[in-house]
């Protein structure tokens, strides 16, 4: 099946994890990918994968966090390619970065809170801007960002990435509203718990950890960054034509559960469980 012959697409974050996964998927579907990350050797390995399956990608240094960078990203995509169809904004360092961004409105300093919004909110805008002119150009385009359960669900000491996420939302329904008229969707994804390259190894050392996790889904399992990449060609190809504005989330059934039951569950497997060690938790926050 080629959903995407002919488009154009850049993926930030493509390197790895869940933009990994949309750049190959994407390019199985036919569309030229443009991989735009800050880590070099990981979008090299991951073009050499996609043209090696046959599929047409290339890859250029980019931080989102740096304003010129987006500017050029497009610029490199569209002088290669030729056009541009699909912007995937996507790149977030979940593990790099955290320190900073992390912590309540008392304890967070004015940078981590300026380096978290130009990350997650700021580089969203600079990416439509630059992108929708050749959208426009083109007669459409699709633009989906990568919001979280976060967006809805709040955990302590999350100000940043919790205030970033939710505003993924909302500006996605912004963006959606006023580029519906040139034939431009903007969507948003919002996955749960998904396990990449990085929070593999991280579970690796935690197996009774992931299991505890897997157990808080109704489907019984953690995300896959595949999961997530099925979510966004979907809500890139024609079968989502009528779809703008819309956050879906991707997440196992993470979301609707009652808190209240939810909270009796986890006490109950912990007690069948004695022996996980629960991330985060405070007896446990040496042990992983
Ligand atoms: N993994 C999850 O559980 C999860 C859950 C909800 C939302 N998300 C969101 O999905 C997105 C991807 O997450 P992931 O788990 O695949 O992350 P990941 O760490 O596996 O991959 C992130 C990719 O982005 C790149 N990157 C990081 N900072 C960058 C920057 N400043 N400029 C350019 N590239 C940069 C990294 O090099 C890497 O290739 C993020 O927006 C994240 O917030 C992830």
């Amino acid at each position: 099946m080629s959903r995407f012959e002919g488009q154009v697409a850049i993926i930030t974050g493509g390197a790895l994890g869940i933009g990994g996964a949309t750049a190959r998927k994407l390019a199985s579907e036919g569309a030229s990918v443009f991989i735009a990350d800050i880590n070099d050797e990981a979008a090299a390995a991951n073009v050499e994968r996609i043209r090696e399956a046959g599929g047409t990608a290339a890859s250029s240094h980019v931080d989102v966090s740096v304003s010129e960078d987006i500017t050029r990203m497009v610029n490199e995509a569209v002088d290669l390619y030729g056009r541009l169809d699909i912007l995937v904004q996507n790149a977030f360092g979940v593990i790099d970065g955290v320190s900073i961004i992390q912590g309540t409105a008392l304890t967070v300093e004015e940078d981590g809170w300026d380096y978290g919004i130009d990350v997650l909110l700021k580089a969203l805008y600079l990416g439509a801007k630059h992108a929708i002119p050749h959208m426009r150009a083109g007669g459409g385009g699709n633009i989906v960002n990568l919001a979280s359960v976060h967006s809805f669900l709040q955990e302590p000491g999350m100000l940043v990435y919790e205030a970033g996420k939710a505003g993924v939302v909302g500006m996605t329904r912004q963006m959606a509203t006023d580029f519906g008229p040139n034939g431009i969707r903007v969507n948003a994804i919002a996955p749960g718990h998904i396990v990449g390259e990085g929070l593999a190894k991280m579970w690796e050392k935690n197996p009774s950890g992931h299991e505890f996790f897997a157990d808080q889904y109704p489907l019984r399992r953690t995300g896959t960054p595949d999961d997530i990449a099925n979510g966004i060609a979907f809500l890139c190809s024609a079968d989502a034509s009528f779809i703008t504005g819309h956050t879906l989330a991707i997440d196992g059934g993470l979301t609707v559960q009652l808190q209240e039951m939810f909270g009796a569950r986890q006490a109950e497997y912990i007690r069948a469980h004695p022996d996980t060690i629960i991330p985060g938790a405070a007896a446990d926050r040496d042990s992983v």
